[in-house]
């Protein structure tokens, strides 16, 4: 067996640990005489899966007791249509467009009601965060959406906007789990799992219980609702169980790596070896403003087309997989999500410093 270093924005990489033991456990989970994939989600053995995993998911965020955890499906870009139409009770809502992913949920939220885009780092190709100590926020607002993480340009959010009050929604697809977070701050905390936390099929969203209610926008179907699936414990309808089931068990890695402190920790130290690289190189560079810098994407190019499609290549060849940049920015993206380990950026690093060496 050979595993390569897969930078990969996702689907990306996953705990080696977490795949061993999935697989020790594909024929007879526990006893079960079946594997997870096979088993009714009525089932006790599943029920006990999805309750440790909102249980080890609760520790690891401490996540308040008025806080629901939702397990759902329909991949991130669904909660772009579902939050306004749970949320949009004035039919106002506020969004500080930050890349292509809060763009998308913006131009969803309009088919809504008033959606106001109140800041947007568009004008520099998203390469920075807005300064969002004072804006203008309005008064009738439903809530304040951020994209928390951008996946695409590599910017992160290092503050939180003030909202003046308002209901904060964040997207964390692309930074769940990285850091500790303060869940109070926020309204609703979503994500796709399938970054940082899982295979793709699952999303999970933090919620706020006073903001689950009946009264939502008409027309609503029942499987967009999050009271539907607040009121059945995420199992209305078949949840998709192996992914949750996988969820769970990198809760569970996390919590034995020593939580999210750690991962904080480990992360700053990895994206700082792969950064002090760019900043450094005569050949290559980040893309983004050094304050806004994510830990868990970064950029960068050689500012050459053919020299950033031999390296991609080269790199290929070498094991480093998926460094080619999303198709619409070019380039090149780590992504070093909490399962790479830190050997994976220091071997990145050799590779590019050789390649500098045979290019320059
Ligand atoms: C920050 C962010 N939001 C939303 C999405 C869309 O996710 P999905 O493909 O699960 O709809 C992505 C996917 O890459 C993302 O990075």
């Amino acid at each position: 067996m050979s595993r390569v270093y897969n930078f990969s924005a996702g689907p990306a990489v996953l705990p080696e640990e977490v795949l061993t033991e999935a697989a020790a456990e594909m024929l007879d989970y526990n006893g079960t005489g079946m594997s997870v994939m096979e088993m009714s989600h009525r089932s006790k053995a599943f029920q006990e899966i999805i309750d440790s995993a909102e249980a080890d998911l609760r520790e690891l965020m401490d996540i308040p007791d008025n806080y629901k955890v939702l397990f759902l499906q329909g991949g991130a870009s669904q909660q772009f249509a579902m939050i306004p139409m749970n949320l949009m009770k004035n039919r106002v809502a506020d969004y500080i467009v930050t890349g292509q992913w809060s763009k998308k949920a913006y131009a969803e939220a309009v088919k809504y009601g008033k959606a106001n885009k109140i800041a947007s780092s568009e004008d520099k190709t998203f390469s920075y965060i807005p300064d969002c100590t004072d804006l203008p926020v309005s008064d009738d607002a439903d809530y304040v959406y951020i994209c928390e993480n951008n996946t695409i340009y590599g910017t992160k959010f290092k503050q939180l906007p003030d909202t003046k009050g308002k209901t904060l929604v964040a997207d964390v697809s692309s930074c769940f789990l990285s850091e500790p977070v303060d869940v109070a701050k926020y309204g609703v905390i979503y994500g796709g799992v399938q970054k940082n936390v899982g295979p793709a099929g699952v999303v999970i969203v933090i919620m706020r219980e006073d903001l689950i209610t009946d009264d939502v926008l008409p027309g609503t179907p029942t499987m967009l609702r999050y009271k539907t699936h607040a009121d059945a414990g995420s199992l209305y309808n078949t949840p998709p169980a192996y992914g949750i089931y996988i969820c769970g068990k990198v809760f569970c890695w996390l919590k034995r790596q020593g939580g999210l402190a750690a991962m904080k920790e480990r992360n700053e130290k990895k994206a700082k070896i792969l950064y002090d690289y760019l900043d450094a190189s005569r050949m290559f560079s980040g893309t983004v403003e050094a304050k806004d810098r994510s830990l868990m994407n970064v950029p960068f190019i050689t500012g050459s087309s053919e020299l950033d499609a031999k390296f991609v290549k080269e790199a290929k060849e070498a094991g480093f997989e998926n460094l080619k940049g999303h198709r619409s920015v070019g380039g090149m993206r780590a992504s070093i999500y909490n399962a790479m380990p830190e050997e994976g950026v220091e071997a990145l690093v050799a590779f590019m410093k050789k390649f500098e060496e045979e290019n320059l």
